[in-house]
């Protein structure tokens, strides 16, 4: 079986969630392909597919929502999954106490969702280095506000155990599909 994980990242937090990703399936004896999500050709040659982009103001990575869009009949028509790499912390809830999972999904995963109906659409936090070199003028901007800039809160949030048992949980349901299909 043939897994493409294609992902988006500015600053390669993303980037190291993938790769996680991509090993644990890779592991497990799948066959993968770790790739840029707008460098991917043609996507219809795999068998299933695990989505990545970072969050930023409220929006998936753009290069993961094209290739989304792109590809909805080849993503529709097989195994998908989707993740986000967002909050930064460890809060499971915020100030005012709204789930944290909630409020960082992607505005576009609705949409998404109804496209290509993912196994699952996960969120995991992510990373910042505050004294990394600002990409694009949002962040340039964020880095002239001092009160913006420290009120996130700075450094590596991933959760390397509960990425490896969500990469986990792609091989079982790929096998359970394999033998499902054999028999
Ligand atoms: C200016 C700025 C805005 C951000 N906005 C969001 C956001 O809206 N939602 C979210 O979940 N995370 C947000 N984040 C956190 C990033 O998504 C997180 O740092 C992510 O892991 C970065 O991934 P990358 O290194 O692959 O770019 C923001 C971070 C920065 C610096």
């Amino acid at each position: 079986m043939k897994v493409l994980v294609a992902y988006a990242s500015r600053h390669g937090a993303t980037k190291g969630i993938a790769e996680r990703v991509a090993q644990t399936l890779e592991r497990r004896g799948l066959a993968v392909t770790l790739e840029q999500a707008d460098r991917v050709r043609q996507a219809e040659t795999y068998d299933a597919f695990v989505v990545g982009g970072c969050a930023y103001m409220f929006h998936w990575a753009r290069e993961c929502t094209a290739f989304v869009r792109r590809n909805e009949h080849a993503l529709a028509g097989r195994p998908t999954w989707l993740f986000s790499s967002g909050p930064l912390g460890t809060d499971l809830v915020d100030e005012k106490g709204r789930d944290v999972m909630v409020t960082t999904r992607p505005k576009e995963f609705d949409e998404l969702a109804e496209r290509v109906h993912p196994r699952d659409q996960r969120i995991f936090f992510g990373a910042w280095d505050p004294g990394a070199k600002p990409v694009g003028l949002m962040e340039r901007f964020v880095g002239l506000m001092p009160a913006a800039k420290n009120a996130m809160p700075a450094g590596d949030f991933r959760d390397w155990p509960a990425i490896e048992a969500w990469a986990e949980g792609i091989v079982s349901e790929l096998r359970m599909q394999a033998v499902t299909a054999a028999s």
